[in-house]
């Protein structure tokens, strides 16, 4: 990709910025200063973090190395970025973007520049969206990897998504393909749940069906279409797989956000060679930059995310802000770690590093 120079933000752009570094598998956050400030390749933002959200994949990225190898390291962990706008690559569309936009961004340990923690980085513009001005930049922050998780999974087209809206358009209730569907959320309460409760409520008929199994305590009434397990134990998928419909004019179809457990895996393969096998489970993956499906979805999902805010149809999670800046990870990481978060998601602000 090829370089190019960021808009000049005369007195503002330091040259150098702190970050959270994991400098090897296995080992606690290294803060470490003097880093220089990325220079944005041709269609990428440079943006200044404000804040960070935390993710349960930053602590297990940390305690099992998923993902890299130990030449990848020192990685810049992070996937959610809320920030401002501070320059931008020669390819970048000046129609759209400005210095000074608030923005939020997934974030991608997978180059030091596409990390979260730190307090400059950059992403490719077509998969960033603007954020409405009376948002904060923490609860903005909570959004874009659990909010992504919840839409790829149930909206985007086969086989990355159950397909229930590739074309992000909102589903009515005279749509005759969706008449008597049924859904259900497992883990409402998480981060990646209560997307998957807003994105069943954008729609009249989605919203009526969703309360019904809300309501429903029989979750084993075998006549379930949609089932987003955003738990993903193997007894939740088990128990999700279990009140799939085994019939109807859609297949019965599990989201799961962690890997297919073992017995889903056989009788998985075992679909393979029966036809008419009407159930299917599918891992979802969240990432917006590759395979090219996902980025296409992506780009267009942020795209709507945007007008979604603005028509707070989609509302961000609750923040709860860790204090010290980057210092405040390991901390947040540990909660997470044990399981102690519940319907909130913890940010930090990266430029209040000392
Ligand atoms: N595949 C992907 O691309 C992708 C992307 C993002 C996240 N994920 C994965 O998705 C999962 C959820 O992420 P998140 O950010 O939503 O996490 P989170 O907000 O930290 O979720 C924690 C929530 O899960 C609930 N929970 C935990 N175990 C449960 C159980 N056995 N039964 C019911 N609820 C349970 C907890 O409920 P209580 O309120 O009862 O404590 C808590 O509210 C994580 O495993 C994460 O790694 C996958």
């Amino acid at each position: 990709m090829q370089e190019s120079v960021p808009i000049p933000v005369v007195g503002l752009l330091p040259d150098t910025q702190t970050a959270s570094l994991l400098l090897s598998p296995k080992t606690k956050l290294q803060l470490t200063f003097g880093i220089p400030v990325h220079t944005p390749a041709s269609d990428e933002l440079l943006i200044k973090v404000h804040t960070d959200a935390l993710n349960p994949i930053d602590w297990k990225i940390q305690d099992h190395g998923f993902f890299f190898t130990e030449k990848d390291y020192p990685l810049t962990l992070g996937c959610d970025v809320a920030g401002e706008v501070v320059g931008m690559g020669e390819g970048v569309d000046r129609e759209r973007w400005k210095v000074g936009d608030r923005v939020i961004s997934q974030a991608m340990p997978s180059t030091p520049r596409r990390g979260a923690f730190q307090q400059y980085m950059c992403f490719p513009a077509d998969v960033i969206a603007k954020i409405p001005q009376s948002m904060t930049y923490a609860e903005a922050s909570t959004l874009p990897l659990a909010f992504a998780t919840a839409a790829v999974g149930l909206l985007a087209p086969e086989p990355i998504g159950a397909g229930l809206s590739p074309d992000l358009e909102v589903v009515r209730s005279e749509d005759q393909e969706r008449k008597g569907q049924t859904a259900l959320v497992l883990g409402g309460s998480s981060s990646v749940g209560q997307y998957d409760r807003n994105q069943v409520a954008f729609d009249e008929l989605q919203e009526e069906i969703f309360k019904i199994l809300l309501e429903s305590s029989d979750v084993n009434s075998r006549d379930v279409d949609i089932v987003y397990d955003a738990v993903s134990t193997p007894q939740s998928q088990e128990a999700g797989f279990a009140c799939l419909s085994p019939s109807g004019s859609r297949k019965g179809t599990l989201i799961t956000v962690l890997p297919l457990c073992e017995s889903l895996t056989s009788a998985m393969a075992a679909n393979d060679s029966e036809k008419e096998f009407s159930k299917r489970a599918f891992l979802v993956y969240a990432g917006v930059l590759a395979p090219t499906s996902h980025r296409e979805f992506g780009r267009k999902m942020m795209r709507r995310l945007e007008e979604w805010l603005e028509s707070g149809e989609i509302r961000p999670n609750k923040p709860v802000v860790l204090p010290n800046g980057l210092n405040g990870i390991e901390e947040g990481l540990e909660r997470l770690r044990r399981g102690e978060v519940s319907g909130e998601k913890l940010v930090v602000f990266p430029q209040n590093t000392h």
